[in-house]
């Protein structure tokens, strides 16, 4: 199916949140993998806890103290690190699928965008650092409305932006948990199963479910 709108979270989908780690392995230890694992894992929580207790510390703070976490919960891990790891969550690499998709939806005259919980600065580092700046026509973050996924006002920033309606947007994540929001929202939901984990959220399905983002496409 064809759409005029497609909006794309940001981090697990378009940039490889593991990158970072994988970049400075040698330095974060043997267990180089489970920081990565849990960082990302904390940041996700962070999030969701904050948003029951209306916390709202911005996204990019939220990353620090999951590291922080990361790096002192895993045995032998060097906490030297942390300053590495930081610098290259900013620049984390964009997925091979990406650029090429996203200049065929602008080749097709679709609205492309990204909805994500990084901060505005993070967002932009990491959209600049990836060179897709100019295929994308909007990058949201959740920043100023204070709060983040899977609230449903996030979901409506994309079709108040866009002035369409929910259903005419394809939203496309590799989080099921956001597939999950943003069906409940309205949306058109592609689930970019890129780690082939089983499914789950069963009353709220993908509307359709691919390996990466080129089978949104074909
Ligand atoms: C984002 C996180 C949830 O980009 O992946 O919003």
């Amino acid at each position: 199916m064809k759409f005029n709108y497609y909006t794309f979270d940001a981090y697990g989908t378009l940039f490889d949140v593991h990158s970072a780690v994988d970049r400075h392995r040698d330095l974060v230890g043997p267990m180089a993998a489970r920081v990565s694992e849990v960082w990302r894992n904390k940041q996700l929580e962070y999030s969701w806890t904050r948003n029951s207790m209306g916390r709202y510390r911005e996204f990019w703070e939220l990353t620090e103290q999951a590291l922080d976490f990361a790096l002192a919960s895993t045995p032998g891990a060097n906490i030297e690190a942390k300053s590495k790891l930081l610098s290259a969550y900013e620049t984390l690499d964009c997925y091979d699928d990406v650029a090429g998709v996203l200049r065929q939806l602008k080749e097709q005259g679709a609205k492309t965008a990204v909805l994500s919980n990084g901060s505005p600065a993070m967002l932009e580092s990491a959209v600049n650092h990836a060179k897709i700046c100019e295929l994308l026509d909007e990058t949201i973050s959740v920043d100023p409305i204070k709060t983040y996924k899977a609230t449903q006002t996030v979901y409506a920033l994309v079709s108040d932006i866009f002035d369409t309606q929910p259903g005419e947007i394809s939203y496309q994540s590799s989080n099921r948990w956001d597939i999950a929001g943003a069906k409940t929202f309205g949306f058109y939901c592609q689930w970019i199963n890129r780690t082939a984990q089983p499914d789950e959220y069963f009353d709220l399905q993908a509307d359709t479910v691919h390996s990466n983002l080129l089978g949104i496409i074909n």
